[in-house]
């Protein structure tokens, strides 16, 4: 079995609405795979299929090498399983949620145990496990949901929006346990709109929209193949959106070093190789045209900007901590 999870044509349907659409795509063991894309993309519909917990419409879907059609149970046993929604018991005490959870996968006493002594260790939960977890924090029953996920030592990790609706700082506590998981080689299925997430962690991620699969690979190379290195952002006086006119004078000045460019109200992002060089052009070029500018940045390219391209869409972060898609 080459690879971890291996899903062709996979198709999902609720009546006559297709939530996911003949999507391919093959998850090696080790890396850490994303499924990226707003709300409604499909994700949920997907991984839902590929944890038996929903059958799949059509098309193969093989996970450890097992089809999952027909070996759901099988396949279950050997999965760990954090969903988007809570669901953990929330009368007992974290502890009591690990054992109980241990008893699903049959492990004897001892060895649950000695495993959810591991696990609060490693998510940093020593000081809850007598806590009833109606009490706790979204950020640390998120936590005990990972934890408990990694009970049985599963094959792969699947892990459904681990971090919406955490603040930033609990955010990035979750992130670093899932580095460490990835660092000692766990297998890892992710889902995210979040933009820097799946920057941040995922080895290989497909972008979803609408049940499709609109690109994949891994970060760097889609950042690279559709936007390029650098953008420069321009922001303009003008009160209104930008006149196209005003948005050719600087693409000319650009000339070549152009790869391509969006317009987002009275912004104008430019994408390049050559940053710093199109940067201090374009700055001189609107000096001496006198075209007054409300400011102009330097950064680097990102996987917000490749869906920007894709989809024309770009949403910015309620809590400003961010763009993300919604
Ligand atoms: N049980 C269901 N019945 C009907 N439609 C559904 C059901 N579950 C999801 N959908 C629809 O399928 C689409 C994809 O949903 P979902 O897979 O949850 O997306 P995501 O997880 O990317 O936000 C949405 O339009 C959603 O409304
Ligand atoms: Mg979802």
């Amino acid at each position: 079995m080459e690879f971890a999870i291996e899903a062709k044509k996979l198709t999902k349907r609720f009546g006559h609405f297709t939530a996911v659409n003949e999507i391919d795509f093959s998850v090696k063991y080790g890396e850490c795979f994303g499924l990226l894309g707003p709300n409604g993309a499909g994700k949920t519909s997907t991984v839902k299929m590929i944890y038996g917990f929903s059958p799949v419409t059509s098309g193969k879907l093989e996970v450890l090498g097992m089809d999952i059609m027909t070996n759901a149970r099988d396949a279950k046993s050997l999965l760990g399983i954090v969903s988007q929604e809570d669901n953990l018991d929330p009368e007992l005490t974290v502890r009591e949620n690990l054992l109980v959870y241990a008893g699903y996968f049959r492990l004897d006493r001892k060895t649950a145990r000695t495993r959810a002594d591991e696990i609060l260790s490693f998510m940093g939960l020593e000081d809850k496990a007598n806590d009833v977890v109606e009490n706790l924090s979204g950020g640390l029953k998120r936590r005990l949901t990972i934890g408990r996920a990694l009970i049985n030592d599963p094959g792969i990790l699947i892990l459904d929006e681990p971090t919406t609706g955490l603040d930033p700082h609990a955010r990035r506590l979750v992130w670093q346990r899932l580095r460490q998981l990835k660092e000692e080689g766990t297998t890892m299925l992710l889902t995210t709109h979040y933009l820097e997430e799946a920057s941040q962690l995922c080895d290989r991620l497909i972008i979803m929209h609408h049940g499709e699969i609109l690109e994949q690979g891994t970060p760097a190379e889609l950042v690279q193949k559709h936007v390029g290195r650098d953008a420069v952002e321009i922001g303009f006086t003008q009160k209104q959106k930008i006149p196209a006119e005003l948005v050719n004078r600087f693409l000319n000045w650009g000339g070549p070093l152009v790869k391509s460019h969006q317009v987002l109200g009275t912004d104008l992002i430019i994408f390049t190789q050559q940053g710093e060089f199109l940067s201090a052009k374009l700055r001189k070029q609107a000096a001496v045209a006198k075209i007054p500018l409300a400011y102009q940045n330097l950064r680097p390219a990102t996987l917000e900007d490749v869906f920007l391209k894709l989809t024309g869409e770009y949403l910015d972060a309620p809590d400003g901590k961010g763009r993300e898609l919604e």
